[in-house]
């Protein structure tokens, strides 16, 4: 899959996108046929322990999303830039991100955008480094906005509508629209021509995508929007409580995990 194929998507075929981290994951998930991997940033809070996604670094976004693509065979990986890894200064916006096609083997880049990643999007795309703009709830800025819905006013909406089409003018292939009201997403769709795909964000995107965690019931809860689709912690739990509970009582190792070989019978 490549970024064009996407943005050719925008009222076609819903698109599906979903997170992930690691190799086993991404690997079901693209065997599953979902479009787009998203190495998100949520890397932070969901394997590495951090409170945030500010912690992360670009040295960790490139070992996960090498991990993802190297398992991934059909879907479009893309890679989510860390916090103060753009937005900056140019020059390193741009290695930042070109690294992660160079050496991590992305397909596409994400940026949390706002009015200093338009420019910096025009820079990205003519460079040859497909780029998914992110509107809305960008949890980067969580120290200014908090993690609240946006959007929610009617200046801060048309600020969102006007920010989608300058990220579609500057050439992203997609738009991602978290935790914004139903009817602002409609409207941002029929405003670009791009797909926007969304999270917390109703029904009327082209595309929606979740962290796959919450998706398949490991994460401890999941946002209000989201919704579990299985219960992986759970099977993880009591799969760890039986193997706990055979050691314990000798169940396991049984015989058929166990080899013995003749010719040390005399050695001892
Ligand atoms: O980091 C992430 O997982 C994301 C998605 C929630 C869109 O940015």
């Amino acid at each position: 899959m490549r970024a064009k194929d996407i943005r050719e998507r925008a009222g076609e075929e819903p698109v599906t996108m979903l997170t992930a981290y690691d190799a086993p994951t991404a690997r079901l998930v693209d065997e599953t046929g979902v479009d787009m991997i998203l190495v998100g940033d949520s890397v932070g809070n969901t394997r590495l322990g951090y409170d945030s996604t500010l912690p992360v670094t670009v040295e960790e976004m490139a070992s996960h999303t090498a991990a993802v693509a190297r398992a991934t065979e059909e879907a479009l990986v893309i890679a989510d830039m860390p916090f103060l890894s753009y937005g900056a200064d140019e020059g390193d916006a741009v290695e930042n991100c070109g690294r992660m096609l160079k050496e991590a083997d992305a397909d596409a880049v994400k940026l949390e955008s706002g009015p200093h990643t338009v420019e910096l999007t025009r820079t990205l795309t003519e460079l040859g480094i497909p780029v998914q703009a992110h509107l809305g709830l960008t949890p980067q800025r969580e120290n200014e906005t908090g993690l609240f819905r946006q959007g929610t006013d009617a200046e801060s909406a048309r600020r969102i509508v006007d920010l989608a089409r300058e990220h579609e003018n500057a050439g992203a292939f997609s738009l991602v629209l978290e935790h914004v009201p139903a009817n602002l997403a409609r409207k941002v769709t029929e405003a670009i021509s791009i797909p926007t795909i969304g999270i917390g964000a109703g029904p009327h995107c082209d595309g929606q995508v979740l962290v796959i965690d919450e998706v398949i019931g490991l994460s401890e809860g999941t946002a209000p929007f989201s919704k579990a689709f299985g219960d992986v912690r759970g099977e993880m739990t009591d799969a760890i409580e039986a193997y706990v509970s055979e050691v314990e009582n000798g169940e396991y190792p049984a015989e058929k995990h166990s080899h013995y070989e003749e010719e040390l019978d005399d050695v001892y």
